[in-house]
């Protein structure tokens, strides 16, 4: 049986296929067509390349699944048809034609029109989240900006507790919040969260938002609040009230959360937690749920994002056929070049190169040496996060280290940190909780000796780091890699950074790879067995 689960509709299309319970591939549109988030997008490329990365036609597919219900529309608004919603509804009338248009495009790419089945956005997200946790039991947390009408929702196990509705929603709070503070809202949400420990005032918003008895409220136009009460937009440089802002809601959103899992911790008993959901990519509120102590263990999708909903419409179409799935262990399920494509690109591009038969222990000599080195190997990760397949590489001991990356590699704000990838054995060392943390999704704090050796690999105001613990198991190269790196230098941490540049998607091809590095200040590249330097 192969399920195939298609999220489009707004931001981060993405489509992942499953045999019976098996991986086989996840792919986000915006790689392909090198468009950040692909907005609008129908993740056509992506669908493709699922395909052929399981030799089969759309025709061989035996279930589909979007991650939208018309159905949960109409009950909303309690109308029989979509021709009945009014215009000024267009959000909701669109979400409601969504699987009609996808069929008329798939008809177009592939001659004909498959059964599609539709899936409400948050069953979804919960199904990328909670089978794939490894827990038998679980408390479950979907939060985003807003699905059909839905903000965020509790489960246990696959019981929905309790959900609350737009405009009552914390995604589009901390969005709106984004907007005010001069970013992109869903795009920039993970600025305010860096910048918000640079502020000082964590009450600025205190009224503007409540919590009490499993229940939450957030003031539905913080904007037009903030532009009245602090003035417009901003458009030039950050001031101490935008740094307070940002930690204001930061702030309202972890006490939020807090208060959500304590009760509903209550109710259901269980010490384990899910997440999905934009706003759970927010790795900060993950580490403080993590460290309150509330929870023993927490499980939150990577791809906590909408791209994350097309692997929960497949789980959900494969649950229901008595499927059971393995704790998610890697991402990497996208595109993968072998060494004969990746030579013909650097051959087409005339670019001079040589191959090398230790690409890992050549990468840790270089960056040991104060090299920024591109690292391009294997399958593509999926996910918001370059863990270790795509990725920018550099000396962590270094502090000067981030200027130079955020400068002459990202082309980004100078206060933004950056991560470390660490070989699992080294969590005792750099984390106050060690614990396994193999998506780069949540942050935690750090002790002494990491502020001593790995400076460029935490934030600099709090000192806290969003870690990747690398496991041979999960990744050998790339663990190779960081302890060749060990051996050198006795520092078993490598910085690491997407392979891309602000506005960019994270490379996918080797072509994408060669284009980036060529204009950025990074100094090596090396791809599979090859390396290229400047
Ligand atoms: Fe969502």
């Amino acid at each position: 049986m192969y399920y195939l689960g298609i999220s489009y509709g707004w931001h981060d299309p993405a489509v992942c296929l499953l045999k019976e319970n098996k991986i086989i591939a996840i792919c986000e549109e915006e790689r392909l067509i090198r468009f950040k988030h692909a907005h609008l997008q129908v993740p056509i490329n992506a669908i493709k390349f699922c395909l052929k990365k399981a030799n089969i036609s759309l025709r061989d597919i035996d279930k589909i699944g979007i991650n939208w219900s018309s159905y949960e529309v109409l009950k909303h608004f309690n109308k029989p048809s979509i021709k009945k919603l009014p215009g000024s509804l267009f959000f909701f009338r669109d979400i409601s034609r969504r699987k009609k248009k996808l069929q008329s495009i798939l008809k177009l790419y592939f001659g004909f029109s498959p059964q599609i089945i539709e899936i409400p956005h948050h069953i979804t997200h919960f199904y990328s989240s909670f089978p794939f946790s490894g827990f038998n039991k679980a408390l479950s947390i979907t939060i985003d900006g807003e699905g059909e009408k839905t903000a965020t929702c509790i489960f246990s196990n696959k019981e929905k507790l309790y959900e609350f509705f737009i405009p009552n929603s914390l995604g589009l709070f901390y969005g709106r919040v984004t907007e005010w503070l001069g970013f992109k809202f869903a795009d920039g949400e993970g600025k305010t969260m860096g910048l918000a420990p640079y502020g000082s005032n964590p009450e600025l918003l205190k009224d503007k938002y409540s919590y009490a008895n499993g229940k939450y409220w957030v003031e539905p136009k913080i904007y037009e609040y903030l532009e009245k009460t602090f003035g417009p937009r901003r458009t030039g440089e950050i001031k101490q009230v935008h740094k307070d802002i940002a930690l204001s809601a930061q702030t309202a959103l972890e006490e939020i959360m807090l208060h959500l899992v304590e009760h509903y911790q209550e109710i259901t008993g269980y010490k384990n937690l899910c997440l999905a959901g934009g706003v759970a990519l927010n790795c900060k509120m993950n580490g403080v749920l993590l460290e309150s102590g509330l929870i023993k263990d927490i499980f939150i999708q990577p791809l906590a994002n909408d791209a994350g909903c097309a692997i929960g419409a497949a789980a959900y179409l494969a649950t229901q056929d008595g499927y059971k799935f393995k704790k998610l262990e890697h991402v990497y399920y996208g595109p993968e070049y072998s060494d004969e494509e990746i030579e013909h690109v650097l051959k087409e591009a005339k670019v001079k190169y040589e191959k090398i038969s230790d690409p890992a222990g050549y990468a840790a000599e270089l960056i040991a040496k104060g090299k920024i080195v591109g690292w391009f190997q294997g399958r593509m990760e999926c996910g918001p996060r370059a863990l270790g397949n795509r990725s920018i590489l550099a000396d962590p001991r270094n502090p000067k280290t981030v200027d130079i990356i955020n400068y002459y590699v990202k082309h980004r704000e100078p206060w933004r940190p950056f991560c470390p990838s660490l070989l699992d054995r080294a969590k005792k060392r750099y984390m106050k909780k060690p614990y396994d943390a193999p998506f780069m999704i949540l942050a935690f704090n750090t002790t002494e000796k990491a502020h001593e050796e790995i400076p460029a690999v935490l934030h600099r105001a709090d000192k806290t780091m969003r870690p990747q613990t690398v496991t041979r198991k999960a990744n050998p190269l790339y663990y190779r890699l960081i302890r060749e790196f060990e051996k050198l230098t006795d520092i078993p941490v490598v910085l690491n950074t997407s392979f891309n540049v602000a506005g960019e998607p994270i490379v996918c091809s080797p072509k994408d790879a060669l284009g980036t590095f060529f204009k950025c200040g990074m100094d090596s590249l090396i791809m599979g067995n090859y390396l290229v330097r400047k």
